[in-house]
């Protein structure tokens, strides 16, 4: 395998709003579905919250400092919607507007480049009051707080994307209530899932006013493969791949909404919330794709365990994802197989003629890290995952798709959702009652990774 990536091939690291800001009820922020969810008992690990986090809000230029030195050529955060649009409403708030505004001038300072998602997981509770993702105005709220946010940082912020991970937000929020508002339903899940395509769409839109901008969106997509070449494996793994996967690649890269999703789910759905003039919308041409992959699937088919197709969520397909027994899994029981990455990157190449750029906005993977005696943290299978899945990139690049950047999940440790703060993913050791940055054995091999690129002609 070809270890080579491209010259101009961009560095990254990501993390996001609501996992390492805290901070929760300064500058006029009002309280998001993340907020609500992990305040409830019961729905995090130890009842973790978002409400200190990684105390970025107040830290931030420390953690600007960690960037440079990792020497990364650009950095992806996200906006706290309710800091920007306090109740997801009315005019910007000028308060969280400035706090974003002086990080991007903080990171234009040291020739980092901003990467900004305006979507990720925090919506003001007071939208999911009125219906959430489960409603149409959402979409179009979400691209009034795309012009506010656009308006006060687009003369400096060119990269922007509109949602991470949907298929989190509506899936797991909406259909297994794994995640915030933890809604368990069929028609719910749905209709969020094609709402937020739909604000994609819309906030596309918004964006493609300033002819500056460079305007993607963020989907976690698997390889996906059946365990056994048994036809109901094949047939389970066909609509994991589309629930998965096409349910947005789909709309947003070909304009269509997959059949197999019509005919799966039409037990649980009329579909009503959807109109003919929005699939025109929802594939607007973008600029760049970004891909956040971790582990890949691998699909038998199992009974339904619900048979009543009334009471079935969306992702009760009657199929199961096998973890391999003998393989090796993360800390949060991923399995890691890097090769998966290269398959998915060439699986997308093979299925959409118009796909733009890719960018892998999210990979890394949990550890069990430790503060060793001397101090220091050392997490060698972070390294080696992150060299296959870099060699796996270059891979993919070696086979001809258009992979022009890597960001690594993530600068810090942080808020890991459902899982609390027992799951890192950093590639800085955050202790949480100090808020001590200790950058980890992974933090200097990805420097010195970025360097050696620096160096290739
Ligand atoms: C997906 C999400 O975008 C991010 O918020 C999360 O922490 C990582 N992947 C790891 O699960």
């Amino acid at each position: 395998m070809t270890n080579h990536l491209p010259s101009g091939f961009i560095f990254g690291a990501a993390t996001a709003s609501y996992q390492i800001e805290g901070a929760v009820a300064e500058g006029g922020r009002t309280p998001s579905i993340w907020d609500t969810f992990s305040h409830t008992p019961g729905r995090t690990f130890n009842g973790d919250t978002g409400d200190v986090a990684c105390d970025h809000y107040h830290r931030w230029s420390e953690d600007v400092a960690l960037l440079d030195q990792l020497g990364v050529d650009a950095y992806r955060f996200s906006l706290a919607w309710p800091r920007i649009q306090p109740d997801g409403d009315g005019p910007g708030n000028t308060a969280g507007l400035d706090f974003y505004d002086r990080l991007v001038d903080g990171l234009l300072d040291r020739g980092i480049t901003p990467v900004v998602t305006l979507y990720h997981w925090d919506l003001p509770q007071s939208l999911e009051d009125s219906g959430g993702w489960r409603i149409r105005s959402t979409a179009e709220r979400f691209a009034h707080y795309t012009q506010i946010a656009h308006a006060r940082l687009g003369d400096r912020v060119k990269d922007w994307i509109t949602l991470n991970e949907p298929w989190c937000s509506s899936m797991l929020g909406y259909g297994t209530g794994r995640h915030a508002p933890g809604a368990r339903e069929g028609d719910g899940a749905l209709a969020a899932a094609y709402h937020l395509a739909l604000g994609h769409g819309l906030a596309t839109q918004v964006l493609r006013a300033d002819t500056t901008a460079r305007v993607g969106v963020t989907l976690n997509l698997q390889p996906v493969q059946p365990v056994t070449g048994r036809p109901q494996d094949v047939a389970a793994a066909e609509r994991a791949l589309m629930n998965s996967n096409l349910l947005f690649t789909d709309p947003i890269l070909a304009g269509r909404y997959p059949t197999l999703a019509r005919e799966t789910y039409c037990a649980i759905t009329d579909f009503s919330w959807m109109h003919d003039e929005d699939l025109a919308v929802i594939s607007a041409p973008l600029d760049f794709l970004g891909v956040n992959n971790y582990f890949p699937s691998r699909v038998e088919a199992v009974e339904y365990e619900q048979p009543d197709p009334a009471q079935r969520t969306a992702t009760d397909l009657g199929t199961h994802d096998v973890i391999d027994p003998r393989g090796e899994t993360t800390q949060i029981g991923w399995p890691v197989e890097a090769d998966g990455l290269r398959r998915l990157l060439v699986w997308l190449r093979d299925t959409y003629p118009s796909l733009p750029p890719i960018y892998v906005t999210e990979n890394g993977r949990a550890c069990d890290d430790v503060i060793a005696p001397d101090g220091t943290v050392d997490d060698p299978d972070r390294v080696r995952y992150l060299q296959e899945h870099l060699d796996a990139v270059a891979a993919a690049v070696a086979d001809g798709v258009d992979v022009r950047g890597y960001f690594c999940w993530s600068l810090l440790d942080n808020f890991e959702w459902a899982e609390g703060y027992r799951m890192r993913f950093g590639l800085v050791y955050v202790d949480y009652p100090t808020q001590r940055r200790i950058p980890k054995t992974s933090f200097g091999w990805y420097r010195n990774r970025i360097a050696a690129q620096r160096k290739t002609p």
